[in-house]
């Protein structure tokens, strides 16, 4: 079976309409933030951020299967001295709108570049919110193990009996933080912190995502030949990661050069590619 790749240039809010509801397993996203890259994609005010965003999210809950899940990449920036608050605002509307915040993943940026501020240190995580339409979202939990590593040999091994079991909890099967059970055990679930390095390489995109990012959301809230969407794709980062994981993919881009360039790069493999071209003049006038 071969999987799907489905572009569309546009803007997300008129592009999302001519997707069925209920089909998408995962969209991971991450929009232009509020006030950055006026050069490129716009910018827009921190407090017109929500009433931007409120209509896309809209979208995405009605394409979104139940039990799917959506990732959103955003971070608030320091303006004049005080963080920006669109993006709590913007939770609390989500959750009007009916989404359920169901957890929040932070990357760390490993690679981040040293700075100076004279009231801060340099930022260097962003988040990584989950929604959710109900609470019986698809996970695969075992699909993003990590080795235990020296930890289980050394350090497990060593613990006292009151600390082995000190930290039981009733979570899932009842394993959760019971010490004890993962003695002897090669691979552990990970934790809700990503460390991840930005992407330098990138030549076509200013902001684009590791690759391993999507990948790691694919493999825990997908199964191979599910569908994951990215609205503000970029230069198709998901998209490829979808693609080799063999997930089908559907991407959004507002910038013909990007969408020019996604479109080029899946032409040049044996895959299928689906294709329909939006009215974006209209769409990005309006
Ligand atoms: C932060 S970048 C995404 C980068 C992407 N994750 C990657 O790996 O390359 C946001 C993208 O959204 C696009 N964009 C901005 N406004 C849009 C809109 N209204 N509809 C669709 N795409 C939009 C921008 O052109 C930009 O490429």
């Amino acid at each position: 079976m071969q999987v799907d790749v489905e572009l569309y240039l546009g803007d997300a809010r008129y592009g999302l309409n001519k997707i069925a509801g209920d089909t998408i397993d995962l969209i991971v996203t991450s929009p232009p933030y509020a006030d950055q890259r006026k050069n490129t994609y716009g910018g827009i005010a921190p407090d017109k951020y929500v009433e931007w965003f409120l209509p896309i999210s809209q979208e995405l809950l009605r394409v979104l299967k139940p039990t799917g899940t959506f990732i959103l990449n955003i971070k608030e920036r320091v303006v004049k001295g005080e963080r920006s608050t669109y993006v709590m605002e913007l939770i609390l509307e989500m959750r009007k709108q009916g989404w359920l915040w169901t957890e929040e993943f932070i990357w760390h940026k490993k690679n981040c570049y040293p700075g100076k501020w004279p009231n801060r240190f340099r930022d260097a995580w962003e988040r990584l919110l989950q929604f959710n339409k109900t609470k019986q979202f698809t996970m695969y939990q075992e699909a993003v193990m990590v080795p235990m590593g020296d930890w289980s040999k050394t350090r497990l091994k060593t613990l006292s009996d009151t600390d082995k079991i000190r930290d039981t909890s009733k979570v899932g099967s009842g394993f959760g933080k019971n010490i004890s059970n993962w003695i002897g055990r090669d691979m552990a679930y990970p934790t809700n912190v990503l460390h991840l390095a930005t992407e330098c390489g990138n030549k076509n995109h200013s902001a684009a995502f590791p690759e391993e990012l999507p990948t790691w959301f694919i493999k825990l809230f997908t199964k191979e030949y599910d569908t994951v969407m990215d609205p503000f794709m970029g230069s198709g980062t998901t998209l490829y990661a979808a693609n080799k994981l063999k997930r089908n993919a559907v991407g959004i881009e507002i910038i013909p050069d990007y969408y020019n360039a996604v479109k080029e790069a899946f032409k040049t493999t044996d895959l299928y590619l689906f294709e329909k071209e939006s009215e974006y003049d209209t769409a990005i006038n309006q």
